[in-house]
């Protein structure tokens, strides 16, 4: 969520640590490879949770999709590219390397794998959430982040609703409401993170989706 001091960059350039800056937009992959970055992560706007905007104020109006903002990255910095956002099997893989990415991270996707120790009700939901099933708000802790679109978010995000409190303080306001949906297993009320691929998240263990995923993407490039 925006660049390391550069005090900080030189100590890990000292300790040959790699550094992996995730960007929103041009402008941010641009600055992080200024700034000394090893690689970038280019996080489009279908991904889930909280993403790396450099400025949490313009996390709705930066919203950029991964096919458009891949491609324009990979075209404006020299280091390597990750592309995250909204890839979940090997398609997206495959497309991610064809637009210009190194790699490609994936989150949501792993969500399901028991390693994630995820809330069986929020598995479940995954299930059956379109894209268009999930939304970015601030409802859970005053960032923009990507959940399912549940009964909380939609009411909290209706017109007339109360605006969230600033980060972290809306976090505190709502960890009861959380903690409780997690105790009774009510998914309309968890903090139920997803990115625009929830669907295509598998139960199946982590090693068993990287597998997968990669020999689906090797016989999309063959
Ligand atoms: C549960 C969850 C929490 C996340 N929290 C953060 C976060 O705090 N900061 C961040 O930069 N990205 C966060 N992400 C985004 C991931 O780093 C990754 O870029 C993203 O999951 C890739 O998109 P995908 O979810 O469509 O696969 C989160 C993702 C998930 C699924």
């Amino acid at each position: 969520m925006g660049l390391y001091p550069p005090e900080f960059i030189s100590m890990l350039k000292a300790r040959k640590i790699a550094w992996f800056a995730t960007v929103s937009t041009v402008a941010e992959a641009r600055a992080a490879e200024a700034a000394g970055a090893d690689a970038v992560v280019a996080q489009g706007m279908e991904a889930g949770g909280h993403r790396g905007c450099f400025d949490a104020a313009r996390a709705e109006s930066d919203m950029v999709g991964l096919f458009a903002l891949l491609p324009a990255v990979a075209d404006a910095v020299h280091i390597p590219v990750i592309a995250a956002g909204g890839i979940a099997d090997g398609r997206g893989v495959a497309a991610a390397l064809l637009l210009g990415a190194s790699a490609a991270q994936i989150g949501t996707g792993f969500l399901r794998c028991p390693e994630a120790k995820i809330h069986p009700a929020w598995a479940d939901a995954l299930t059956h959430t379109p894209p268009e099933g999930t939304v970015v708000s601030r409802v859970f802790s005053g960032r923009a982040g990507r959940s399912i679109a549940t009964d909380f978010v939609r009411a909290a995000t209706a017109p007339g609703a109360p605006p969230p409190a600033p980060y972290p303080v809306q976090r505190g306001l709502t960890s009861v409401l959380r903690e409780y949906a997690g105790k009774i297993g009510d998914v309309q009320h968890m903090q139920a993170w997803a990115g625009q691929s929830a669907a295509m998240a598998r139960a199946e263990s982590a090693k068993d989706v990287v597998h997968r995923i990669w020999e689906e993407a090797k016989a999309f490039l063959a």
